[in-house]
C-alpha cells in the first residue's frame, strides 16, 4: 500500500520503517528537517534497537522516503498514519494542537490523493477526540464527508521504546477502531501478515483502551514498588516474593478480576487488605495505592446505592446476597451495605438468594444475623418470582445462574439494576436495564 506517516518521532519512525520492510511504500513527513534528513540518508532519527538497519534497507529498496512538505507526500496515499505528539497541557489535560494542525494539513492533501484515503490516528488521545475534534478538522479542510469520501480510524500504538521494532513484528494484539468498513478494510490490508490477533472495534473503544493499558501498566509499577518497600521494611526479599507472585497465572497474571462488576467482598479480601494497610501504617510507611484500595471499593458500593436511589421508587428487590454465586458466606458481602442503607432509609426491601436458607443461617450464625443483618429474616423469600413481582427496582447482586434470564420476568414499569454484569440483556424485553459500570 502507499502509506504516509506524519510525525517521525519514536512512534512514526518505527512505524515507517517496519511498514516499509513489510513491502509497503512509505513517505514520512515531519516538521523537523533533521528527522527528515536522517531518513533520507538512511539513518535513524532516534536511538532504537534494529531501527537504523530497517531504515537503511528500506531506503535502499526505494520503499521509504521523507519530506517536510506534506503536499508532496499525499498523492496516491491510501493510508495516512498520524503519529505526532499529544503532550500534557500545563493542567495535565491532553493537548491536541499538534494533531489538529497535522490533520488540517493532511485534509488539504486528501483531495489530491486521487484515491480513497483513510486517515488513521496513532497518537494517544482521549475518547471522543477523533470523532469530536479531528474528524471535523479533516472535513473542514477537505470539504468532504468522513466515512463516505475518505476514511477515519484510530489505531492505538502499543510499542515500548527500546524494543519497539520487536514489539511491532511480535505484536500480540493490533486494535483497529473504525466507524466505516472501508477504513477497517484498509487497516486489515496494512497489517496483513503481521502475527497476533487483529481486533476491530469502535473508535472510542480503541481510544480508551490505550489509556486503560497505560493506567494499568503504571498501576502495576507502583503496586510492585509498594510491595517492595513493605518487604524491605519487613526484611523480606521483594524479588523473591514477586518472582513467586508472577508464577500464579490463574489469579495474579490473568484475566481474572479484570472485568468491571460489583465491589469485592467476602471473608478474605476486605480483612487482608485492611491488615496489610495497617501493618504499613504501623511501620510508618506510606503506600498510597494500597491505602486507596478500601476507599475505591467503598466508592463503588456508594455508586450502587446512588444508582438504585436515582429511580425514586420505594420497593426494591435484591437478588443475591452472598459476595459471589454458589456460596452462602455472607461475611462482608458488599450488597449487605447497600441493603442496610436502603432499609435504614425506609425502602421496602425484599431479598432472594438460592444459597441462603433462613433456618440454616439462623442455626449456624444466629448471632451474626441478629447483630449484623436484623432485617434479613422477615425480608428473605425463597421464591424469586415473588421478589421480582413485588419490586419496582430489581437489583441483581450476584451472578447466580438463575438470575441470568431474570429480565424475562420484568414488567414494563420495572427497572433492572445489574451490579454484576450477569444478566442476559436479551432477556430484558420489558422495563429498563441499567448496569453499574457498563
Ligand atoms: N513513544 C512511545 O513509546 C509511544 C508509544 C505509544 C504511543 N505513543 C503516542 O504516540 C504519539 C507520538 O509519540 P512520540 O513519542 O513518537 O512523539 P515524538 O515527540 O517523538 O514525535 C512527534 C513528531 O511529530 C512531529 N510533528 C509535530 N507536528 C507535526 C506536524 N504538524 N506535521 C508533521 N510532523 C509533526 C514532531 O516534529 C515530532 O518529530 C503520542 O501521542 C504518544 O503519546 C508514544
Amino acid at each position: 500500500m502507499r502509506v504516509v506517516v506524519v510525525g517521525l518521532g519514536y512512534v512514526g519512525s518505527v512505524c515507517s520503517a517496519c511498514l516499509a520492510s513489510r513491502g509497503h511504500t512509505v513517505v514520512g513527513v515531519d516538521l523537523s528537517e533533521f528527522k527528515v534528513g536522517c531518513i533520507e540518508r538512511g539513518r535513524s532519527p532516534i536511538v532504537e534497537n534494529g531501527l537504523e538497519t530497517l531504515i537503511s534497507e528500506a531506503r535502499a529498496a526505494g520503499r521509504l522516503s521523507a519530506t517536510t512538505d506534506i503536499a508532496r507526500a499525499m498523492p496516491g496515499a491510501e493510508v495516512v498514519l498520524v503519529c505526532v505528539g499529544t503532550p500534557s497541557a500545563p493542567d495535565g489535560s491532553l493537548d491536541l494542537d499538534h494533531v489538529k494542525r497535522a490533520c488540517a494539513e493532511v485534509g488539504h492533501g486528501i483531495r489530491s490523493s486521487g484515491t480513497f484515503t483513510t486517515v488513521v490516528m496513532r497518537s494517544t488521545m482521549l475518547p471522543g477526540s477523533v470523532e469530536g475534534e479531528l474528524q471535523p478538522v479533516l472535513e473542514r479542510a477537505t470539504g468532504l464527508t468522513a466515512g463516505r469520501d475518505f476514511g477515519v480510524a484510530y489505531n492505538p500504538e502499543f510499542l515500548r521504546e527500546g524494543t519497539a521494532v520487536a514489539d511491532f513484528f511480535g505484536a500480540e494484539l493490533t486494535v483497529i477502531g473504525a466507524a466505516d468498513p472501508q477504513s477497517a478494510a484498509a487497516l486489515r490490508r496494512l497489517y496483513d501478515g503481521i502475527g497476533g490477533e487483529l481486533a476491530v472495534t469502535s473508535i472510542r473503544t480503541a481510544e480508551i483502551l490505550k489509556y486503560a493499558n497505560n493506567a494499568y501498566h503504571a498501576l502495576k509499577v507502583v503496586f510492585a514498588n509498594e510491595i517492595g518497600r513493605l518487604c524491605k521494611r519487613e526484611g523480606i526479599d521483594s524479588h523473591q516474593v514477586m518472582d513467586l507472585f508472577v508464577r500464579d497465572t490463574r489469579l495474579n497474571l490473568s484475566a481474572y478480576y479484570l472485568k468491571p462488576g460489583f465491589a469485592y467482598g467476602g471473608s478474605c479480601l476486605p480483612k487482608d487488605v485492611r491488615a496489610l494497610r495497617q501493618r504499613a501504617r504501623a511501620r510508618d510507611l506510606e503506600l498510597p495505592v494500597i491505602e486507596a484500595i478500601v476507599p475505591s471499593n467503598d466508592r463503588h458500593v456508594e455508586e450502587a446505592i446512588h444508582l438504585i436511589e436515582r429511580f425514586r421508587r420505594r420497593r426494591v428487590g435484591v437478588l443475591g446476597l452472598s459476595f459471589k454465586a454458589e456460596t452462602d458466606d455472607l461475611r462482608e458481602s458488599p450488597i449487605l451495605r447497600v441493603i442496610g442503607t436502603l432499609v435504614g432509609k425506609g425502602y421496602s426491601v425484599l431479598l432472594h438468594d438460592p444459597n441462603i436458607d433462613m433456618e440454616r443461617v439462623l442455626g449456624a450464625n444466629r448471632k451474626f444475623v441478629e447483630e449484623e443483618l436484623p432485617y434479613l429474616p422477615e425480608r428473605l423469600r425463597p421464591d424469586l418470582r415473588e421478589v421480582v413481582e413485588g419490586s419496582d427496582v430489581v437489583v441483581v447482586a450476584n451472578p447466580s445462574k438463575e438470575y441470568r434470564a431474570v429480565g424475562a420476568l420484568l414488567r414494563s414499569d420495572q427497572v433492572l439494576v445489574d451490579l454484576v454484569h450477569a444478566v442476559d440483556r436479551a432477556s430484558v424485553t420489558r422495563g429498563e436495564y441499567h448496569g453499574l459500570a457498563w
